[in-house]
């Protein structure tokens, strides 16, 4: 067993024991993937101000994140066919996040129902939700995430048009895979995933298939997104479903001042900075790029997290010093998943933590609430003039 240090050793052992299908999906920005790259690479153009002689003693890392206590400001986000990337993977990941303490986001689109998650996970977890045109079945589903005692509703701002990602179509990616040749040949060589895989009854997109009238069966992600998603998502539809749910309301996928503004003006309790992973517009400028411009916008008026781009402690501090409250982690815990399911949820957790922790005291800070632009040297054209 190799000795893991480092997300990249995760996501070396996730690559290597997950079929190639679902791996390329994780591992996939739209496109020309530009914006999928610049997440990560705008991050490197950052760097810590390190300051000495400061009494390093009592750390904390704990935060709250929408009033809820977090062992560190990082939320798992949602990710759709989690439970393909290692079979129960949501339940893995759930069960992971609740031990270490903190929050788990389920996808509309997972593999494992709510139900099933919930029935599963010693803490009550977050629930993502994609607006369907089937009125009745968003009705349904907000009903079904308050009867699993979801503590936040995350919708979803910028996937109701699908981005086109490339590998996939190749792939031909369907949730469970077909029975083809080449796909038959590469399942060969993850045995472990496909001992797994034909033990568990969790294959489809459990949240869909039986609660959706007629849909008996549903392999493919891209197909029912096409057509399902509500292309006429608006604020007034944001509106009704902020007044339906009622609880913590979480509005996920904003990348400009005036979105924020609409957002925080539709009553959202937190509003995440993101552009999917890159996975939606390639073009967009990265997560931590667009930030500032955010929290400017409103975060004196309701709480501003990022997701897109973080692949380790020392870019979650980045963004949470850049005005951040709170950050999500998608591919990060993916990887761990991929590679040893729960205990691999758990390592990733662990290696963001140790190093949030480590880079932190070297920053001269006891506190992971303290951090801020007095931390960080950002190059003068780090926003960049966009006219
Ligand atoms: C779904 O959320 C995706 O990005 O594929």
């Amino acid at each position: 067993m190799p000795v893991i240090t480092c997300i990249e050793d995760l996501k070396r052992l996730h690559q290597k024991r997950t079929p190639k299908m679902f791996w390329d999906y994780c591992e996939s920005g739209s496109y020309t993937e530009q914006t999928f790259r610049e997440n990560s690479s705008d991050f490197a153009k950052l760097r810590f101000r390190q300051r000495v002689a400061r009494d390093l003693t009592g750390r904390v890392l704990s935060s709250t994140m929408a009033g809820q206590k977090v062992t560190m400001p990082v939320a798992l986000a949602p990710v759709g066919s989690t439970g393909m990337q290692h079979p129960d993977g949501e339940i893995h990941a759930a069960r992971a996040a609740a031990k270490f303490g903190v929050p788990f986001t389920l996808s509309t689109m997972s593999i494992c129902s709510i139900e099933d998650v919930a029935a599963h996970s010693p803490e009550p977890f977050w629930f993502q939700l994609y607006v369907m045109k089937d009125e009745d079945f968003v009705d349904a589903i907000i009903e079904r995430a308050r009867a699993a005692k979801c503590s936040a509703l995350v919708l979803t701002l910028d996937l109701q048009i699908l981005g086109q990602r490339h590998k996939d179509l190749k792939n031909g990616l369907t949730s469970p895979p077909k029975p083809t040749i080449p796909n038959l040949i590469n399942i060969a060589t993850k045995p472990r995933w496909a001992w797994n895989m034909a033990r568990t009854p969790r294959r489809q997109f459990r949240n869909i298939v039986g609660h959706v009238k007629g849909v008996q069966k549903l392999s493919d992600l891209t197909a029912w997104a096409n057509e399902q998603f509500d292309p006429m998502l608006d604020w007034g539809k944001v509106a009704r479903i902020r007044d339906q749910w009622k609880g913590k309301f979480i509005l996920k996928g904003v990348l400009d001042a005036d979105d924020a503004r609409m957002a925080a003006d539709a009553g959202a309790d937190a509003v995440i900075v993101s552009n999917h992973g890159g996975r939606q517009l390639d073009g967009a400028l990265s997560s931590i790029r667009m930030l500032p411009s955010v929290v400017k916008a409103i975060g004196d008026r309701t709480e501003v997290w990022l997701d897109s781009g973080i692949r380790s402690g020392q870019d979650v501090l980045k963004a949470l010093a850049m005005g951040a409250k709170g950050t999500m982690i998608g591919r990060a815990y993916i990887h761990g998943l991929g590679a040893m399911g729960e205990a691999g949820v758990t390592k990733a957790l662990e290696v963001i933590q140790k190093e949030m922790d480590i880079t932190m005291a070297l920053c001269g800070e006891r506190e992971v609430t303290a951090m801020g632009r007095h931390n960080l040297l950002v190059p003068e054209d780090f926003e960049g003039r966009w006219a």
